[in-house]
């Protein structure tokens, strides 16, 4: 049976190499944002763990003929000389189309850079929980969520979304899982009827982002289904999965 197991924060998982296939979720904003993007007609996003990256990763690509943008965040803010921050919300289809976003956040490409040993890497959040929970219900290798949570510690919206996640997947095979899949998809049940309210009230990170002008983007973040599309990270860049059964 397709096994799935969960992390609560990407730290705890060791970077080896294997036969397994990883989902990265960062709510709050970075995966996303990561669909907003690619929504808007990206044609890629290119995560990066260091400014010093982004510019690197920037000026190979600009060399090469590529257009690119410089998109992410510290401390929730546009990063200084970026083109813009890490608001779902900006990632308009007029600044975007046919452009690959060299993409950096605090917590979100951090754990996604982590996880690149993986035979097959994912991103989701709220906006595309269906579609990815069909792309990995295909999967015939362990599947491991990884949270990326907040300030080294585990945080309230990746878990619930990554219970979103396993309880889509129930619905269209039988998993088998572990204990701490278990209490997210027991904490997604007992919250999806108030997944914004949550977000915007409880959690620390959307109280936080509220409190800096980015209310919006936690009501966006908690729209469920809003693109059908999963998102794989193929060569490097994070696209839309075009995989079907
Ligand atoms: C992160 O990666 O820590 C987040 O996406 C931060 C944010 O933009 O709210």
């Amino acid at each position: 049976m397709l096994s799935v197991s969960t992390y609560l924060h990407y730290s705890a998982v060791a970077s080896q190499a294997g036969e397994y296939a990883a989902v990265v979720i960062d709510v709050l904003r970075a995966t996303t944002t990561i669909c907003a993007a690619l929504e808007s007609g990206a044609d890629g996003l290119i995560p990066v763990d260091s400014e010093e990256s982004a510019y690197d990763t920037a000026n190979r690509l600009s060399s090469a003929g590529e257009a690119v943008a410089l998109g992410g965040e510290r401390g929730g803010y546009k990063i200084p000389g970026f083109h813009f921050g890490n608001s779902p919300l900006e990632y308009s289809p007029v600044e975007f189309s046919d452009k690959t976003i060299i993409h950096l956040t605090t917590n979100g490409t951090a754990a996604i850079k982590k996880m690149g040993a993986a035979v097959s890497l994912y991103t989701a959040a709220f906006v595309n929980l269906a579609a990815t929970a069909q792309a990995l219900a295909r999967l015939e290798i362990p599947i491991i969520i990884v949270c990326s949570g907040s300030n080294g510690s585990p945080c309230y919206e990746d878990t619930l979304c990554a219970g979103g996640l396993i309880n889509e997947m129930r619905k269209i095979r039988d998993i088998d899982i572990d204990d701490t899949s278990l209490i997210a998809a027991d904490l997604y049940d007992r919250n999806i009827c108030n997944i914004e309210v949550v977000l915007r009230d409880n959690c620390e990170h959307g109280r936080y982002l509220a409190s800096i002008g980015f209310e919006e983007d936690v009501a966006y973040a908690s729209r469920l289904n809003l693109f059908d599309f999963a998102v794989k990270l193929k060569s490097g860049v994070l696209v839309k999965d075009d995989a079907k059964s």
